[in-house]
């Protein structure tokens, strides 16, 4: 973003549009899911999935981890003990063979993706034992994309070793800020030298894409400091970059609300000013901005698909892939067929028990109607690509896009009149600033959002 455009986000813009939003990574939303027990319903889209040619692509939560980060929002569990990690996988094996079983034929998977919690608090053997489950019930493609997601402070060059021999490629690091004070206020002690060594291991046994996440907005970060995590990231030059905006839920997160001082987070003008140095930051030194959060070097597979108009989002965050199935397999594991999305049980024990005696049953789902599809497809194209052909959907959902969307337009013409989009007859374009917006600009398309039900998202500054 030009740096004349930085000048332009005022501090009542900042204001105005800071309050709680979803992020989009789907659409509808989570809350809105249905609450139940879905067996019936899951077990009927897997044999509709059995009848496509498509490949699937295949998430695996591995919720463990040795320490709790203060800030963490995901789905995780804190543990000493390995014995619980043997009962977890064999409730995995479980689902795997129930989902296997469902689709037939042995399908194709184009990719794999370990998420977590922090998979490489398994140990090697258990990986290797677990990825060979998967390739027992399914065909990994040769050009498959196999990733995985890792602590640095736990992960060992047998791990990186073990998984490079299975296939896997791509590795995401947390880093998050390498500033001691504010790792001390997020209860991660990470030394600069740890993410090095990783990344230098990674490098040398042959990973070929190397990311690493940070995070802004967390408690006694500030623009200087972040400036000297940003320098020595910058060196590190990995292929991509996560950079997300702190999602602070006291609400939600106990140790959110325990461990976290509100007094300590920056305020959201400091916030901001991060957020803009990451943009100046990295595209100076030569990575391209991907979407809202993320950022790739020019040559990286996410660069060329936002060039080509290719670039996806979903639960995973950006992506190249389309047009396949996605299965979630453990605790909290989201699966998406297109016109349906299922979660499984966020509670691990109830997960592991149902798992263990080959119940798949997961615990919210919504079934997509056509409205859905088209919203989904808008606020997707607005969060890969930062403009709408209204044409396009026109054509192709057979609508008047402006008459369809009436009730979003005067929000549009709003943000037009505070130059966060351009509007014209054929496009819906978000300026450099808006792009600060994306979320809040995205949201008047969200046909189920209302005043109380946006309070359960973080603020989207
Ligand atoms: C599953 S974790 C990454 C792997 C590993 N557990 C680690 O921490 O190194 C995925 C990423 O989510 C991001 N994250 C977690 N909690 C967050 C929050 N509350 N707000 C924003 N990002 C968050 C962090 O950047 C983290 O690296
Ligand atoms: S940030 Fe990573 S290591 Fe820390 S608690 Fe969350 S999942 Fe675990």
């Amino acid at each position: 973003m030009p740096h004349s455009e930085i000048n332009d986000v005022t501090p009542e813009m900042i204001q105005r549009y800071n309050r709680p939003g979803p992020r989009y990574t789907s659409y509808p939303t989570v809350p809105v899911w249905e609450k139940g027990q879905f067996h019936e319903d899951y077990v009927q889209c897997l044999q509709k999935e059995s009848l496509k040619e498509r490949p699937i692509s295949l998430y695996v939560h591995l919720p463990f981890c040795r320490q709790l980060c203060t800030f963490c929002g995901c789905n995780k569990f804190i543990t000493g003990n390995r014995k619980i990690t043997e009962d977890y996988l064999s409730a995995l094996d479980k689902e795997i063979d129930g989902v296997a079983r469902i689709l037939h034929s042995r399908k194709k998977l184009a990719q794999i993706h370990l998420g977590g919690g922090t998979p490489t608090y398994l140990n090697p053997k258990q990986l290797e034992r677990f990825i060979n489950k998967i390739t027992s019930r399914f065909d990994v493609q040769e050009n498959s994309e196999l990733a995985f997601e890792a602590d640095p402070r736990v992960t060992t060059i047998d791990h990186l070793e073990t998984l490079y021999g299975l296939g896997f490629r791509r590795v995401s690091f947390g880093v998050q800020d390498l500033n001691r004070d504010v790792q001390k206020a997020i209860n991660r002690n990470q030394t600069a030298k740890q993410s090095w060594d990783t990344i230098n291991n990674s490098r040398s046994i042959g990973y070929t894409s190397i990311n690493l996440d940070l995070v802004y907005g967390l408690p006694l970060q500030t623009h200087q400091s972040f400036c000297k995590t940003l320098d020595e990231v910058g060196k590190m030059r990995p292929d991509r970059l996560a950079v997300y905006s702190f999602a602070y839920l006291p609400g939600m997160f106990k140790t959110h609300k325990r461990a976290i001082k509100d007094k300590d987070l920056p305020v959201p003008e400091e916030k901001i000013q991060i957020y803009l140095e990451a943009i100046r930051f990295f595209t100076e030194i030569g990575y391209v901005m991907i979407g809202m959060d993320h950022y790739a070097l020019p040559e990286d597979e996410l660069a060329l698909a936002l060039k080509n108009r290719t670039l996806h989002r979903n639960f995973m965050g950006y992506t190249t892939l389309h047009n396949m199935a996605q299965i979630g397999i453990g605790v909290s594991a989201i699966s998406d067929f297109g016109d349906s999305y299922w979660q499984n049980n966020k509670d691990l024990y109830q997960y592991m028990n149902e798992a263990s005696d080959k119940i798949l049953n997961p615990r919210r789902g919504i079934k997509l109607d056509k409205e859905d599809q088209l919203r989904r497809e808008v606020i997707e194209t607005l969060m890969c690509h930062g403009e709408i052909l209204i044409s396009d959907f026109e054509t192709r959902y057979e609508i008047n896009f402006s008459k369809h969307f009436n009730n979003a337009w005067p929000e549009l013409e709003k943000f037009a009149r505070e130059g966060l989009v351009k509007l014209d007859s054929n496009k819906i374009d978000l300026t450099p600033v808006g792009t600060l917006f994306t979320r809040n600009i995205a949201m008047p398309f969200d046909r189920y959002l209302t005043e109380s039900s946006s309070m359960n998202f973080s603020k989207t500054v």
